[in-house]
């Protein structure tokens, strides 16, 4: 099957092309997914059969100073995807998040809830599930949470420096979700895509935490755990965008498939021991 991966540069994209080194994809500046052209243009001259839909604008508090883009960007590129997808004939796979749901309920998320997104990151990324879900007959929907890639822009590396920069840290115990590892959302995105069996999705690393928790672990399991750590609440952390306090996901629709990961406590050890 011919694959195309939007946004092919970034965490998730970086890790599906290792595992599909026949696949091709555009990333910014070459492919513009808010352009319909670019997007029509690169999957017709790609040939693809599936289109494992990557790219977004997912620097949350950007997307909260600057909504419109945000929208531009996660919902109306998404809608250009959809629409270019469907005109090559192929299958789309929209990567969404936890942040759909809006976290009050205190008990992780099923595929069936209902979502009520919160901030305007999560809001743009909705109006691109109903699009995904809408203009085209073949789509997965897959939400997932706290993505970290080795070396990329995530809550892993932002503990690691400020450990080492700062001596002491500050981390909010009132956020919680699923850590989750690019590599093995990758091996479950491609498990599920081997099924056919289009829908909505959960995948993220099982079991799920506080920041405040995963801070820890992370300085516990790369020989940091001196570094002292004050529990704060999210109203002590100042940001432009508000995230679901509870906002941690239930795998039930990919489990039935067959499809699980394994505890984000193991998954983190092998991502500090690379
Ligand atoms: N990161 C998380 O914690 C998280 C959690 C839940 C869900 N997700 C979802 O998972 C997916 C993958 O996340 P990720 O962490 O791999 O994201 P990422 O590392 O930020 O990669 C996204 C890529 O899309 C590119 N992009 C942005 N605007 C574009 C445009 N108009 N046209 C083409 N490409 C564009 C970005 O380029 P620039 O870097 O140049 O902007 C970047 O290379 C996203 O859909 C995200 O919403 C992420």
């Amino acid at each position: 099957m011919r694959v195309y991966i939007t946004g092919h540069r970034g965490q998730l994209g970086q890790a599906l092309l290792k595992r599909l080194p026949q696949a091709s994809g555009g990333d910014l500046p070459e492919l513009d997914i808010t352009n319909p052209v670019s997007i029509g243009t690169a999957l017709a001259e790609a040939g693809a059969e599936l289109v494992v839909h990557c790219a977004a604008l997912t620097d949350v508090d950007g997307a909260a100073r600057d909504p419109e883009l945000a929208y531009r960007v996660n919902g109306l590129g998404t809608q250009n995807v959809a629409l270019a997808a469907a005109q090559a004939g192929a299958a789309l796979v929209y990567v969404s998040t936890n942040e759909v749901f809006d976290g009050a309920r205190g008990q992780p998320y099923y595929e069936f809830d209902t979502p009520n997104p919160i901030n305007a990151y999560a809001r743009s990324k909705l109006a691109g599930e109903w699009f995904a879900a809408h203009l085209l007959a073949r789509s997965y929907i897959v939400r997932t949470a706290w993505l970290s890639a080795p070396g990329g822009r995530n809550f892993v590396h932002r503990i690691l420096q400020l450990a080492d920069e700062r001596g002491s840290l500050r981390v909010v115990t009132d956020e919680v979700a699923n850590p989750t590892f690019v590599g093995d959302l990758a091996e479950a995105l491609l498990r599920l895509i081997a099924t056919g069996r289009y829908g909505i999705y959960h995948l993220t690393n099982a079991g799920y935490c506080s920041r405040y928790e995963y801070a820890c672990r992370i300085l516990a399991l790369s020989g940091r755990g001196h570094v002292p750590v004050e529990p704060i609440s999210l109203a002590q952390y100042p940001r432009a965008s508000t995230p679901p306090p509870f906002g941690a996901l239930a795998n039930t629709a990919a489990a039935a498939l067959g499809v699980t990961l394994r505890p984000w406590q193991d998954a983190l050890a092998d991502f500090l021991k690379a």
